[in-house]
């Protein structure tokens, strides 16, 4: 069966600055990468060299046939100590919008992806008083060089981080799946919010929105209260608040089941990815039905799906699925703008090198690219609009 995708439909990647981009020094990310006994395996280090190596990458996007490119400008960079802003840095941005821009690519640019500026976080982070403030000045700083851009994720899964800020020391040991972590710190839930709507305040003229880790919470054995107990603080708040941005982006990658006691592990028989999470390409059509109910009316961008696999084949039968569910809940009714596959590089996975999510392989001493037969089959779809 062909399933059509509608004209103007975006098709395209995704990474983030600290991912690709390597030597990000004056972020807290890099801090905790160094620091002795740090949770991190592995640092981050050169990334992809996507600093330097921005064009190679556009060029391959282009190339494929896809029409969108997101990718982020840090913070730590634009403002590497408070007060500082480096137009250098900025300068560097503005060259890869319109590397965008010449290559026919739209620009979809985070503004905030997990790293934030180490100063930031040795002031207090998001609890300090000036933290909404500070982001807002840099938001500020950032302006003037969006010209042609439309779309704006001003705080990659505000979810996450809050859940990452609830974290104790011992919580820290058990990794897994995020939906499972315990629940998210509130004051820094509050502040994120009210971060995200000082950036749009900024953004005006912008199409701008918040990118919403996914979890798809799903009742096990009639556990609904609990479920919508477990999924409030971890996730609806997050969609709700959106209900009045000009997009809500969407990032799904698996499910996590919800028991009587709260999220249950993934069950022994199930497949599993590199990062351990279920092969549940279900996830992003549930993932849009669940946030098109949640946030009525409000556009949908897919910012982020994929799969970690050193298996590419792997990677082509999980999106092939994704988008199989991504075409039905549109038939449904949800009004969803674009599809961003996670991610462009094998990058940088938050402590190691070794889940891959990318449609490009990257030699980790040359940094040569390689493009893999999943970034063709995708570009294929891109080109056609056709998902057969
Ligand atoms: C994040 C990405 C991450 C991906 C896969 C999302 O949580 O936005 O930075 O690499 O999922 O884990």
């Amino acid at each position: 069966m062909d399933r059509a995708f509608p004209k103007g439909f975006l098709w395209g990647a995704a990474g983030s600055a600290h991912q690709t981009e390597g030597n990000n020094v004056a972020s807290d990310i890099w801090a905790l990468e160094h620091r002795p006994g740090s949770p991190m395996s592995e640092r981050s280090g050169d990334a992809c060299d996507s600093y330097h190596r921005w064009r190679e990458d556009l060029d391959i996007v282009r190339s494929l046939g896809l029409t969108s490119c997101r990718f982020g400008i840090e913070w730590a960079r634009v403002e590497p100590v408070e007060g500082h802003i480096s137009h250098a840095a900025l300068a560097h941005y503005r060259r890869v919008i319109e590397g965008c821009l010449e290559r026919g690519l739209t620009p979809v640019v985070t503004l905030h992806h997990f790293s934030s500026p180490l100063w930031f976080q040795q002031e207090g982070g998001w609890l300090a008083d000036a933290a909404v403030a500070r982001f807002r000045r840099y938001v500020r700083a950032v302006l003037p060089i969006l010209d042609g851009v439309r779309w704006v994720c001003t705080i990659n899964e505000p979810n996450l981080v809050a859940m990452m800020a609830g974290l104790t020391k011992d919580d820290r040991q058990t990794g897994g799946v995020a939906g499972a972590l315990p629940p998210p710190d509130q004051a820094t839930a509050d502040a994120l919010t009210a971060a995200h709507r000082a950036a749009r305040e900024e953004l005006t003229g912008f199409l701008s929105g918040w990118t919403i880790a996914n979890q798809n919470f799903e009742a096990l054995d009639g556990a609904h209260d609990e479920r919508d107990a477990w999924a409030w603080p971890r996730e609806d708040r997050f969609i709700e608040a959106a209900k009045d941005d000009d997009f809500v982006g969407v990032q799904a990658y698996t499910r996590v089941l919800v028991g009587r006691e709260g999220a249950l592990p993934v069950p022994e028989a199930a497949r599993r990815t590199l990062t351990g999470w279920e092969f549940y390409p279900a996830a992003l059509g549930n993932a849009v039905r669940y946030t098109a109910a949640r946030a009525p009316g409000v556009p949908i961008l897919v910012t982020e799906n994929g799969i970690a696999t050193a298996d590419d084949a792997a990677r082509v039968e999980y999106t092939r699925g994704a988008l199989a569910g991504l075409h039905a809940a549109m038939a449904e009714g949800a009004d969803v703008r674009g599809y961003l596959h996670w991610s462009l590089l094998d990058n940088y996975e938050w402590g190691s090198y070794t889940p891959t999510f990318g449609l490009v392989s990257v030699d980790r001493v040359t940094f040569a690219r390689t493009v893999k037969p999943s970034a063709r089959w995708l570009g294929e779809i891109a080109r056609t609009g056709i998902l057969g």
